[in-house]
């Protein structure tokens, strides 16, 4: 039984945390509100945050119907890119910068060589960010410093990846992108969505896996009050995932339960964390009802995360009669979460840093931080198994 919650701890080169008026933890000539004298002081906070930036790693750039034929700029992990097609449609990405004069190279254009365009000079690259033209220079284009800093992608399943190879760069990818095991499949239903939080991506993920809030901040979407069923999540840790079993609960009472399986029936739930950022959520509701929703998180920056939703869904109820409802309702729960999650980033911005209290019941968090930090420092990875009672 996991009783204690470890603290994350601080990343190196993590941003800071105290922003230029961010408020002081000791004000000086605070007012005083007491006749003795006591000041209101607030507790300190250590200044840290539960930021990772990884290396390795197959993030999702855009949907593959938002990159046509202009290129779009987008941003991983702070780095600005620029995402094009070239001749053959096959998308490139480029770091968001001309060498020669630094100018945004996601302001150009594809040109007819399906290279990238600058706008300001019209210097041209490849997908590979070589310098292929140079307007009125009559000498070798691809020159020392003359290159384009370019990542690996790999279009697959409506979404364009980028691989975030480490910034010497010239090194290939030796894994793959996730697949989205259900989508598109016959006799399931796919919506895709995509989403933004204000938030860490550790935050984001933690959310996205977190049971206990389910009750409260979607209070009658998922779940309500306690029923007072007791439940045990068995919870297992390997080298890049971490998943908990959640064995025991009938189908909940809630509005999105109720459309997943009318006739009710035990629920079979798995909450699972995918190195490096894949949140799956998974039911099974009585014989017929199976429902998946894979959520990969892009970190754009320390605290503003991209979420890629796809939701697979069988049930016995048509999907063209179910999946009008999907929608709508998938966003009213994001909404919620994206609130408080902005609120939560604010405050732990203000306080200068995070202070968390966990129970057990918080089943995953630990885990996904410490996938996070090993995936970051590049280390091997352990194995845990556990076993969590929680009352539903
Ligand atoms: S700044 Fe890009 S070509 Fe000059
Ligand atoms: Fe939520």
């Amino acid at each position: 039984m996991a009783a204690e919650v470890h603290l994350p701890v601080a990343p190196t080169g993590a941003p800071s945390l105290t922003p230029t008026g961010a408020p002081s933890l000791t004000p000086t000539g605070a007012p005083s509100l007491t006749p003795e004298g006591a000041i209101l002081v607030p507790p300190q906070t250590r200044g840290r945050a539960s930021v990772v930036k990884l290396e390795r790693a197959w993030f999702i750039a855009c949907m593959s119907k938002e990159l046509r034929h202009k290129p779009i700029a987008r941003t991983i992990q702070g780095v600005p890119l620029a995402i094009f097609r070239d001749a053959r449609g096959v998308p490139g990405a480029l770091v968001d910068r001309c060498p020669h004069r630094n100018v945004p190279l996601s302001l150009g254009e594809v040109a007819s060589d399906g290279c990238l365009q600058c706008p300001y000079h019209g210097w041209r690259f490849t997908r590979d960010g070589d310098c292929a033209f140079i307007p009125s220079f009559t000498g070798e284009p691809g020159g020392k410093g003359r290159r384009a800093l370019s990542y690996p992608t790999i279009e697959q399943q409506g979404f364009v990846w980028v691989y975030a190879s480490p910034m010497s760069g010239g090194e290939m990818p030796e894994s793959r992108p996730h697949e989205f095991a259900f989508a598109d499949v016959k006799g399931y239903t796919t919506v895709r969505q995509v989403v933004q939080a204000n938030a860490s991506m550790y935050s984001t993920i933690e959310n996205a896996l977190d049971v206990p809030h389910t009750a409260f901040l979607h209070k009658g979407l998922f779940r309500s009050d306690s029923r007072g069923i007791e439940i045990t999540a068995k919870v297992s840790r390997t080298r890049d995932r971490v998943e908990a079993e959640y064995i025991g609960e009938p189908r909940p009472p809630g509005l999105i339960a109720k459309i997943l399986s009318p006739s009710g029936g035990m629920v079979t739930h798995f909450d699972r964390f995918l190195l490096p950022s894949i949140a799956q959520v998974e039911y099974r509701i009585g014989t017929e009802n199976h429902l998946l929703v894979d959520s990969v998180m892009t970190p754009v920056s320390d605290f503003v995360t991209k979420i890629y939703a796809v939701v697979s869904f069988k049930m016995r109820l048509p999907g063209w009669l179910v999946k009008p409802f999907v929608k709508p309702l998938a966003l009213r729960v994001f909404k919620q979460d994206a609130v408080i999650l902005e609120r939560q980033t604010e405050l732990i911005r203000a306080f200068g840093g995070e202070q968390f209290a966990s129970t057990e019941i918080d089943v995953l968090g630990r885990h996904i931080w410490r996938l996070l930090r090993q995936h970051e420092r590049g280390d091997a990875g352990s194995e845990e198994a556990d076993e969590v009672k929680l009352v539903v």
